[in-house]
This record gives C-alpha cells, sequence and structure tokens, in this order.
C-alpha cells in the first residue's frame, strides 16, 4: 500500500524560501567566488535550485557520506563513500546539506574539511530541527527551514531510498 503524505511544506514556499537564502549568499559573498559543496544524496536537489539562483560566480563538488549504522540513530561516525574532486585550498566554500538533525554529520564534516585549508567554510541547509541536536557546536550561517522532530521526505530526503523526487516536503502519516 502506498503511503499517505502530509504536506509540510509546499514546492512554492520551498522555492520561494531559497530564492531568499540565495539572495543573501550573492549579498554576503559579492565580488568573490563560492565553492559549493553538495551533501549526497539528499542534497541535490537543493543545491541545484540553490545554484541556479546565485548571481555570483559559483563552482560546484560533491561528497558523499553516510552517518548511520544499522539503526535511524546517527552513529557520530561518518564514513566518506565518495570524496571531492577538487582541493579546498584558498576556497570559500558552503556545506550545502538537506537537513540537520542531530549535527553529527556535519560536525564531523566541517572538521574534516577545515584540515584541507579552505579560505572560509559555511553551512547552508534547508532544513533544521534544533530540537534534536547533540552537537551544538554546529553553526548553520544559511537555515531555509526550522522543522518540528518529524521524519521528513521530499526535495531530495528519503525513507528508505524512496520519495526523494517530491517537488514538496512531506511527512509519512
Ligand atoms: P545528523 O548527523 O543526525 O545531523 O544526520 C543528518 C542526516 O540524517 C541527513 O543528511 C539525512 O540524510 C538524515 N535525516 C535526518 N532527519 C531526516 C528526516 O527527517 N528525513 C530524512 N532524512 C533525515
Ligand atoms: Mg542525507
Amino acid at each position: 500500500m502506498a503511503d499517505k503524505i502530509r504536506v509540510l511544506l509546499t514546492e512554492e514556499e520551498v522555492n520561494a524560501k531559497i530564492s531568499e537564502i540565495a539572495d543573501q549568499i550573492s549579498r554576503d559573498y559579492e565580488g568573490r567566488h563560492v565553492h559549493l559543496i553538495c551533501i549526497l544524496k539528499g542534497g541535490v536537489f537543493f543545491t541545484c535550485e540553490l545554484a541556479k539562483r546565485l548571481t555570483v560566480p559559483v563552482s560546484l563538488d560533491f561528497m558523499s557520506v553516510s552517518s548511520y549504522g544499522s539503526g535511524t540513530q546517527s552513529s557520530g561516525v561518518v564514513k566518506i563513500i565518495k570524496d571531492l574532486d577538487e582541493p579546498l585550498e584558498g576556497k570559500e566554500v558552503v556545506i550545502v546539506e538537506d537537513i540537520i538533525d542531530s549535527g553529527r554529520t556535519l560536525a564531523y564534516l566541517v572538521e574534516i574539511l577545515k584540515q584541507r585549508n579552505p579560505k572560509s567554510i559555511e553551512l547552508c541547509t534547508l532544513l533544521d530541527k534544533p530540537e534534536r541536536r547533540v552537537k551544538k557546536q554546529v553553526k548553520v550561517k544559511y537555515s531555509c527551514f526550522t522543522i518540528p522532530d518529524e521524519f521528513v521526505v521530499g526535495y531530495g530526503l528519503d525513507y528508505d531510498q524512496k520519495y526523494r523526487n517530491l517537488p514538496y516536503i512531506g511527512v509519512i502519516e
């Protein structure tokens, strides 16, 4: 039987907010070049929509990490499944994520990526669930939506690899 999905954020709401955040990033990085790091697979839809709306020069790289062990709890151990293609030395990096939950994935990622000597490094997320945060040191500069502690799908986010292609953010009921 198909899962019933309740719409939490419509496609229009998500796109309008991405435009706002893109404007903010374009202003903040005026005269500079932004190197976006998309965290696969969840971050891919958001990264594309964000990148299309930026008015500053942009380059893109992709990284795939796995933070979950067998359960649904983030283990804190992040495995790099696919590393970046290019070095970060001297670059103005913005990491683009689908959602920040416990913060374990990003806390770890920021630590390893800082060691590659970027000029700067900031975080940008489509969704943030601050109630679930374990790693309080994770500072998110750009966040589109703060959501309650519910499991969401769509716009890149999956449940068992399904629903990433939904054009909106929904909750499975
Ligand atoms: P963290 O390390 O706990 O912050 O985990 C972040 C990762 O967990 C995200 O990149 C997602 O892949 C996954 N995740 C956390 N919450 C959700 C959710 O509500 N729906 C789908 N994936 C989620
Ligand atoms: Mg993910």
